[in-house]
């Protein structure tokens, strides 16, 4: 069954009305129409300048949007918001201060916002399966740092995922985590599977009795073995933190995984990936009275003041649309993904993991086994945008990875016959069998007929 579209007239109207910007829209300049032009004096000139100046940055922000209404956005950690989220981000919520918690805050005018809140923090308990959530963090390596701070002391020892094998760089050693003095060590990955090897991990967990062990990746093809990890670190007790910055869409959706369910201590993530909701973050976790204080006390005075209201309402929207559409558009994500990654297969391109269907999630990751910055330039060229990323066997210097995801073109409606087209646009530019302005004309064309919003 196709997903309802985002088209009630009526709420598109009302949406339009306060948001031109909805979907690919000119932003009109009228309002330089009212600028006095008579005297040349200091203030017309001054006029003048900023007439310049913002004429020249709303002709840019109308090319980008033109733009990326005429490209296949593949972007792994991009999506697109449904246009109530847009019309909450533009709202009055975005120039007030909320500091504090629900019903506590520090400055006065925000009893709507506690109302908000504390809704955005329902929904999210129910899509993530969490006692206590936190909405505070402002994107998902502020949520990193968050959980960090509730979960370890300066000394203690953190196992996680080295970037070159698919881990975030808010993981890695030389961050903020050193200067909290915390150690990190490898977690082993199997780069074979694409995902922790299991074997080599309890030995390592048994041997350096870690405080945490992070898991989560940023190309993160199939689930963690959670519970098997769970009862490793049992013995040690070490707590689990799961990093969903990548697959939280697919975990509200209920199809990829259920880490709390599955022993994770604490969920941290951003909220813009395959969750399609506002640059923002959350953490949550099970047992409120042993982490709420830490997570709170790292938000305020750590690493916010002012969390972004409007992000929060636009969150609220999103996961209210999720805890109705989530599901339906989890499933076609993948099938998705997995569409893709088969149509690239046959057309000859080196997708990894094959012998696993390539993916479980909305990524698929490809070996072009040259300069991945270099075809991702050439990608572009035919308005197909993806990125480059560092594969376990290369050097930092030669990599050769390229990142898709289905998470957007999803949202558009796009299903698994689309995907074939958009594979065989991808290997004609790979392999070279047509020229690339004749591809670009082509993905124009394909990209015409999808312009509409799904799931919301
Ligand atoms: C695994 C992982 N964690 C955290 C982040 C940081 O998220 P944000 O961009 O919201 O700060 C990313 C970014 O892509 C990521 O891949």
């Amino acid at each position: 069954m196709m997903a309802r579209a985002c088209r009630s007239q009526k709420q598109i109207k009302w949406v339009r009305s306060v948001d031109k910007h909805f979907l690919p829209n000119r932003v009109e300049p009228r309002f330089f129409m009212a600028v006095p032009y008579v005297f040349i004096n200091v203030g017309t000139v001054f006029l003048w300048l900023m007439k310049n100046h913002v004429h020249k940055l709303i002709k840019q922000i109308n090319k980008h949007n033109s733009f990326r209404n005429n490209c296949l956005n593949l972007v792994t950690s991009e999506n697109l918001m449904s246009p109530l989220t847009r019309l909450a981000i533009s709202s009055d919520l975005g120039n007030r201060y909320t500091v504090g918690r629900i019903n506590h805050r520090w400055y006065a005018g925000n009893h709507y916002f506690d109302k908000i809140e504390s809704t955005a923090a329902n929904l999210a308990r129910k899509l993530f399966h969490a006692k206590y959530v936190n909405l505070q963090p402002t994107s998902g390596m502020v949520a990193n740092m968050v959980a960090f701070y509730a979960l370890l002391q300066p000394g203690d020892l953190l196992l996680s995922l080295r970037t070159k094998d698919t881990g975030h760089y808010s993981h890695a050693k030389n961050n903020l985590l050193s200067l909290f003095g915390v150690r990190v060590a490898s977690l082993p990955f199997d780069r074979k599977e694409f995902t922790i090897d299991l074997e080599k991990a309890k030995k390592t967990i048994h041997r350096k009795k870690p405080k945490v062990v992070l898991l989560g990746t940023s190309e993160f093809l199939f689930p963690t073995p959670l519970k098997e990890l769970r009862k490793i670190c049992d013995h040690t007790g070490t707590k689990i933190l799961y990093d969903a910055a990548h697959v939280a869409g697919l975990i509200a959706g209920q199809t990829f995984q259920d880490p709390l369910g599955e022993g994770a201590d604490m969920i941290s993530t951003s909220t813009n990936k395959t969750l399609s909701g506002p640059s923002h973050g959350l953490v949550a976790c099970k047992n409120i009275k042993q982490y709420r204080k830490k997570i709170e006390r790292a938000l305020v005075p750590m690493f916010t003041s002012n969390h972004h209201a409007h992000h929060v309402t636009g969150l609220a929207i999103t996961l209210a649309e999720f805890e109705k559409y989530g599901h339906e558009y989890a499933v076609q994500v993948i099938k998705n993904a997995q569409a893709l990654a088969q149509a690239l297969y046959k057309f000859g391109l080196e997708v990894i993991c094959p012998h696993k269907n390539f993916t479980r999630s909305h990524t698929v990751l490809i070996d072009v086994k040259k300069s991945g910055d270099e075809t991702m330039r050439l990608l572009e060229k035919a308005n197909i945008i993806v990125n480059s990323f560092q594969l376990p066997w290369n050097k930092i210097s030669d990599q050769t990875g390229i990142r898709i995801g289905t998470n957007e073109v999803t949202r558009l409606g796009m299903r698994e016959e689309e995907m074939k087209q958009i594979a065989k646009f991808i290997s004609d530019v790979l392999l070279k069998r047509k020229s690339i302005k004749e591809i670009r004309k082509g993905v124009i064309d394909f990209r015409k007929s999808f312009l509409k919003m799904y799931y919301c």
